[in-house]
C-alpha cells in the first residue's frame, strides 16, 4: 500500500491500475477510519481490482461554528486500518494542495440540497459536492463507494455524477452500526458515557416510525410519533425528524413505503445523523 499527498502522484499509479486492466474504486473519507469506513472499503475490495481511500477533512464543507478544527486527525492508524482492509493506495492531501491559491470553482446541486441536513449547515453540501467533485477528477476511479447513513450526502453526490455526465459507479453501502443500533460515526467519540447510553434511542424511535409507515402512516405520521418518542429523552436535542422520498427527498405526503425517515439531533456536543430506509415489499434497511 502507497500513501501519496500530491495530484502528481497519483494520475501514474492510476493509470498504470487501468493499463493493466484493473477496475479502480474510491472511498473517499475524511479519516478517523472506523468500522463503517471498513465496510465501505471491504465492499470496493470485493469489486474493485484496485483500492483507493482518500483521507481529507475537508474545509469547505464545515461551517464557521462546527467541528473543523477539533475533527480527529490520526493517519498512522488510519494507514494501518486500511492495509488491513486491503487497500492499495491512500491518497491524504493538504489544504493547499486540494484549494491551492485563488481557488473559487465550486460545484452545486440545487434542490435535494435544501432539505433535511442542509437546512441546518448552509453551505455543507456545496463543499461535499466539490471535494467529491475534485477527488472523481483526481482519480478517476470506476466506481466510488458512500455510507447510506450519510443518505441525503449519497443521493446529492449519484445526482451531480449523473448531471455531469461523470463514468462512474456510486454505491450506496448500508450503515454500519453498534449492538445496541446506534449507528456508527467518527463524531459519536464526542460522547460522553451517560450520553453514549441515551445515543442508541434515534435509531430506536426510528424504527418505530418506519413500523407505522408499513401499517400505513404518512411521513409526516411517522415523523411525528419519532419526534413524540424522543422528546421523552431529555438529553436529546433533536434538529429534525423528516419523511421523505427516497430518490426525491420531498415530504413523503402519501402513506406507506418507499420512504427514508431522517434524524439529526445532538448530545451535548455530537450532531447525530441516522435515517430508515423503508423499501415497500422488505424490511428496513
Ligand atoms: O462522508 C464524508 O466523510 C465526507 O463528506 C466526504 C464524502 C469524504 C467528503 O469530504
Amino acid at each position: 500500500m502507497r500513501t501519496v499527498s500530491n495530484i502528481s502522484q497519483i494520475r501514474p499509479i492510476i493509470s498504470s491500475a487501468k493499463q493493466r486492466g484493473e477496475r479502480v474504486g474510491l472511498v473517499p473519507t475524511m479519516g478517523a477510519l472506523h468500522a463503517g469506513h471498513i465496510a465501505l472499503m471491504e465492499t470496493a475490495r470485493a469489486q474493485d481490482d484496485f483500492v483507493a481511500i482518500s483521507i481529507f477533512v475537508n474545509p469547505t464543507q464545515f461551517g464557521p461554528a462546527e467541528d473543523y478544527q477539533a475533527y480527529p486527525r490520526q493517519l498512522e492508524q488510519d494507514a494501518r486500518a486500511a492495509q488491513q482492509a486491503g487497500v492499495d493506495l491512500i491518497f491524504a492531501p493538504s489544504a493547499e494542495e486540494m484549494y491551492g491559491e485563488g481557488f473559487a470553482t465550486y460545484v452545486e446541486v440545487e434542490g435535494l440540497t435544501e432539505g433535511l441536513c442542509g437546512r441546518y449547515r448552509p453551505g455543507h453540501f456545496r463543499g461535499v459536492t466539490t471535494v467529491v467533485a475534485k477527488l472523481l477528477n483526481i482519480i478517476q476511479p470506476d466506481a466510488a463507494y458512500f455510507g447510506e447513513k450519510d443518505y441525503q450526502q449519497l443521493i446529492v453526490i449519484r445526482r451531480m455524477v449523473n448531471d455531469l455526465n461523470m463514468p462512474i459507479e456510486i454505491v450506496g453501502v448500508p450503515t454500519v452500526r453498534e449492538p445496541d443500533g446506534l449507528a456508527i460515526s467518527s463524531r459519536n467519540r464526542y460522547l460522553s458515557d451517560e450520553e453514549r447510553a441515551v445515543a442508541p434511542c434515534l435509531y430506536q424511535a426510528l424504527q418505530a416510525g418506519a413500523t407505522r409507515v408499513r401499517q400505513g402512516a404518512t411521513g409526516a405520521e411517522a415523523a411525528e410519533q419519532v419526534k413524540e418518542i424522543l422528546a421523552k429523552e431529555p438529553l436529546l436535542r433533536v434538529q429534525y425528524v423528516e419523511a421523505v422520498h427516497p430518490e426525491t427527498l420531498q415530504p413523503a405526503e402519501y402513506g406507506g413505503p418507499p420512504m427514508v425517515i431522517a434524524a439529526a439531533a445532538y448530545l451535548g456536543a455530537a450532531r447525530l445523523i441516522d435515517n430508515i430506509i423503508i423499501e415497500e415489499g422488505t424490511d428496513d434497511a
